[in-house]
């Protein structure tokens, strides 16, 4: 696995410092307030699952199951919910977590969506931040790196289902993505 990585772009050590940091932010606005996790499946798994072992709150987890990928390096435009139920969130405060903002069409359906469930407040935090133009107006309030326009692989993020058990986020080799595209 890790023979398929051309280079390394945040390793596990700077991913640690950064959720300490994030995670105090986010504990710093949430605390006192009942609020529910939303964890969008299956990219954010990771990193949320490190995320939250950081924030000594009550809290509780719910996840949402979408797909915008279908299975290439390039987004296809269409955000399909694939539960068949989606989390109780009337009159709830949200964290909604995803492992990056591409387009921002994935954030901004599940942001939509759970609004349109009635929530009662709904912030956003992503792993990863492509510096892009974004297809859909929206912006994470908590953002862990900024990176640049490349398709990464890694800490949840996938390749046709493949790589998210990778410690930290990497660029795949050329060829690799030619054989299994
Ligand atoms: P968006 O809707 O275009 O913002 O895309 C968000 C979703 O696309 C994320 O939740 C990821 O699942 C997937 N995605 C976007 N960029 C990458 C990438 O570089 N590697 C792996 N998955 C990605
Ligand atoms: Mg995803």
């Amino acid at each position: 696995m890790h023979d398929d990585v051309e280079k390394v772009l945040i390793d596990e050590g700077v991913i640690e410092k950064r959720l300490d940091v994030i995670a105090e932010r986010i504990l710093q606005e949430f605390c006192g307030r009942e609020f529910v996790v939303v964890v969008i499946l299956k990219g954010a798994l990771v990193f949320t699952a490190d995320l939250l072992r950081r924030m000594p709150i009550p809290l509780e987890i719910e996840c949402i199951n979408v797909a915008s990928y279908h299975g290439g390096t390039e987004s296809s435009g269409r955000v399909d919910f694939l539960d068949a139920r989606l989390p109780e969130v009337e009159g709830r405060s949200i964290l909604l977590v995803d492992d990056i903002l591409d387009t921002g069409r994935t954030l901004e359906a599940v942001r939509q969506k759970l609004a349109d469930q009635g929530a009662e407040m709904v912030k956003s935090c992503v792993l990863l931040s492509k510096d892009k133009e974004r297809e859909a107006e929206v912006d994470a309030n908590y953002v862990g790196f900024h990176i640049g326009d490349e398709f990464v692989v890694g800490y949840g993020l996938d390749f046709r289902g493949l790589y998210r058990n990778l410690p930290y986020i990497g660029v795949l080799k050329e060829d690799v993505i030619g054989n299994l595209a």
